[in-house]
């Protein structure tokens, strides 16, 4: 979402600098994404619930107040995870790990988020398979992310660090790729959703003076939802 020369970093570089900054500005694609997943947690209450990729924590203190029967975060970098510690205490199990290699037992949850993680995830298939073995039959997965199209729009994954563009790497790739991967290793999709802009985020826009953003990308897909079920046996 920038127009200048980025420094490219890998993911952990780049959280390691983004951590502290991260959650002080307004985002515009976690306003929409609010919206949308907000009244998909109540279904987390009483679960056994893993956050994929759980950065800062944004997503695991509003699952706490839900009242999970566990509530475990998974990330592999060690920033995030310190603002997600600082956050939650002791009412979130914080695991650093890669989530192709997740620390967690087989068969060992019930409610899996993985909210804008995918973009920067190397083996979606692989991944798929570790969230298959650690879900129990009839788990549910919920999925967000930075819509693949805004790679048409021009849109990387930049932040702003000491009067710099950073460039997070990240690794496209197509909505059938994720269907495929989930299905593959025995989910099924119970819902996907692609998400425009509304007038919400448009205020975001509006007070960071981006106006122009938000209207080159008016009415196009910028987010995606998928829900997924573990088909049982
Ligand atoms: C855009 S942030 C999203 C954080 C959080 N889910 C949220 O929505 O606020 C992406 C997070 O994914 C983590 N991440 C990226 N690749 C990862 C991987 N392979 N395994 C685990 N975490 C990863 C990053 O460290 C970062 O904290």
């Amino acid at each position: 979402m920038s127009d200048c020369a980025p420094r490219l970093l890998s993911v952990k570089e780049a959280y390691q600098l983004w951590a502290p900054e991260y959650d002080s500005v307004p985002n515009p694609l976690f306003c929409l994404e609010e919206r949308h997943i907000a009244p998909l947690l109540q279904s987390a209450a009483h679960c056994d619930v893993v956050d994929i990729g759980c950065g800062t924590g944004r997503w695991l203190e509003r699952i706490y107040s839900l009242q999970p029967r566990s509530l475990t975060g998974v990330d592999v970098s060690s920033a995030m995870l310190e603002r997600a510690a600082r956050r939650l205490g002791r009412n979130a199990r914080l695991l650093q790990a890669d989530c192709l290699y997740l620390p967690l037992g087989a068969s060992s949850a019930d409610w899996i988020l993985a909210s804008f993680l995918l973009s920067y995830v190397v083996n979606l298939r692989k991944m798929a398979c570790e969230i298959a073995r650690i879900a129990r039959p009839g788990a549910r997965i919920l999925i967000s992310d930075v819509h693949p199209a805004t790679k048409g729009y021009g849109w990387r994954r930049t932040f702003r660090y000491a009067h710099q563009l950073i460039e997070i790497q990240t690794h496209p790739y197509q909505l059938d790729d994720l269907h495929v991967a989930m299905q593959e290793v025995g989910f099924e999709l119970t819902s996907f959703n692609e998400y425009s802009f509304g007038d919400n985020e448009k205020m975001i826009f509006f007070n960071a003076r981006r106006l122009k953003l938000y209207e080159a990308v008016k009415g196009l897909p910028v987010l995606l939802l998928a829900s997924y079920r573990r088909r049982p046996g």
